[in-house]
């Protein structure tokens, strides 16, 4: 009993959000870079401010980061020193392809990756590889527009060749697209869209959305192909959605909005559009353009495994009721909760419950790749940082977590914390929302030394992952 043996315990990090450097050895900007900190962000991510260079008067919090890039050996040894079994990095596709339409990569973009590759196999950590955490290259938005055209599927598969060939004896778990259903909620952030005055929203989302889910069909394809051992998985923000009330307005309600969130997952692990999907497009007046071949590539190439995040549960209403944050998405406040300090509700049981669903829905095995609690940290006069609200949240999660496996017999292949390290907010571009186990000595103004130093978490995590999830 218990989580299997070689259950993979560790954390994950995206690009973007931790390694700074943003133009160093040759690496090209990307709509990640230009999301500006403070009250102009919320419309920027959401493609209602266009920004696609750096202007003077803002601040880009993803250009110096946590300087990932020059400490990444330090870092990874203290991931070595928790234990971690696996590692989820994201590749920042401007440094293999600055401009991303190029017919050569730039080696040293590769060949940074490839130190990070080597330094996690010292450790034996294995590394879990997101393709694209909401990157995109600058210069693909201004030239083609981003994934709404579909020359965009060309340039992503052309950046999958590169890296399966590259690391092919060093990675296996690959994620196509983070939180791929983000591109209706924050379409800039998460796949350089924006849009006009006038323009049909809707069907440059869904339009985009096609063109991402062929692409990570064809890089399944490709994968397989380059090497039989890869797995590849897909990723989408979870979290069930309650009905406010058992009222079956509000059940109903409930299941749209799940439907809505589904989606991305249902067609890339089960192989086609849900009927679901096709009616309520077509409701909307949105018909995505597809092409002859698309149906039959969605249909063969379905994913290995389903990888999500997890951070709250929401809640529907069929009436309007006062709301909450989370992840981006805001839902109707569930009053049997808790919240955390940016408001985002805590449902450890929520997770259970989302396991089963999901499990039951693909029958694939499942990996939590993010879940965590961003709080403020205070250090004490001695500089250590007792985060024991971090650590109630985690073992909370992970308790509901082991039953969901133990008791429901979920297949969990495992759970990387977000993230081991403080990093910046994508949601707010904040560096004092954290949610590390290792803080660093960065603040909100960009003052601090980027010294690392280990919170009470570190110790607590090192602990459960030494005791395979028994001591928590
Ligand atoms: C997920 C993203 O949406 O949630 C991460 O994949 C993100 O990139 C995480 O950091 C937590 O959200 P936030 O806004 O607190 O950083």
């Amino acid at each position: 009993m218990g989580f299997p043996k070689d259950f993979l315990w560790g954390g994950a990090v995206a690009a973007n959000q931790c390694e700074g450097g943003y133009c160093e050895d040759g690496r090209g900007l990307a709509n990640v870079d230009l999301c500006p900190s403070g009250k102009e962000r919320h419309d920027v991510i959401r493609g209602h401010g266009k920004s696609l260079r750096m202007e003077e008067g803002y601040v880009y919090p993803s250009a110096e980061a946590i300087d990932f890039y020059h400490h990444f050996r330090e870092d990874i040894r203290l991931f070595g020193e928790m234990g971690f079994r696996v590692f989820r990095l994201s590749i920042a596709w401007t440094r293999i392809f600055p401009k991303g339409d190029e017919q050569e990569p730039n080696e040293a973009g590769l060949a940074f990756y490839e130190e990070i590759l080597k330094e996690c196999r010292k450790y034996q950590i294995q590394p879990l590889v997101t393709i694209s955490h909401f990157d995109c290259p600058v210069h693909l938005i201004e030239k083609y527009g981003g994934w709404k055209n579909r020359n965009m599927i060309d340039f992503y598969l052309k950046l999958c060749r590169v890296l399966f060939t590259r690391y092919r004896d060093y990675v296996v778990h690959w994620l196509t697209f983070n939180e791929i259903n983000m591109i209706l909620h924050a379409p800039f952030m998460g796949a350089g869209l924006y849009f006009s005055d006038g323009e049909n929203e809707e069907q440059i989302k869904y339009q985009a959305a096609h063109h991402e889910l062929v692409a990570s069909a064809l890089a399944v394809r490709l994968a397989h192909e380059i090497n039989p051992s890869n797995k590849v998985g897909c990723m989408f923000a979870a979290g069930s959605v309650y009905p406010y009330s058992c009222r079956p307005e509000d059940v109903m309600e409930a299941l749209l909005v799940e439907q809505e969130n589904y989606f991305f997952a249902d067609v890339q692990s089960r192989g086609y559009y849900p009927s679901y999907a096709r009616k309520r497009l077509e409701k909307m007046g949105v018909y995505p353009r597809m092409e002859r071949e698309d149906k039959e590539i969605l249909r063969e190439n379905t994913v290995d495994f389903v990888s999500f995040s997890y951070y709250n549960s929401r809640c529907a209403s069929a009436a309007t009721q006062d709301t909450a944050e989370g992840n981006l998405f805001r839902s109707v406040k569930n009053p049997y909760l808790q919240y955390s300090d940016w408001g985002w509700p805590i449902d450890p049981l929520g997770l259970r419950i989302t396991l089963n669903q999901i499990y039951d829905r693909y029958q694939k095995p499942l990996f939590i790749v993010e879940n965590g609690l961003g709080a403020l940290d205070t250090p004490g006069s001695d500089g250590t940082i007792e985060d024991d609200y971090r650590i109630d949240y985690l073992r909370e999660h992970i308790r509901a977590m082991k039953a969901a496996v133990e008791e429901d017999g979920v297949d969990l292949m495992g759970y990387t914390a977000w993230a081991p390290i403080d990093l910046i907010s994508a949601g707010t571009g904040e560096m004092k929302k954290r949610y590390g186990f290792i803080y660093v000595d960065k603040q909100e103004d960009g003052s601090g030394t980027l010294g690392r130093s280990r919170k009470k978490s570190f110790y607590w995590y090192q602990r459960v992952i030494e005791t395979n999830g028994e001591e928590l």
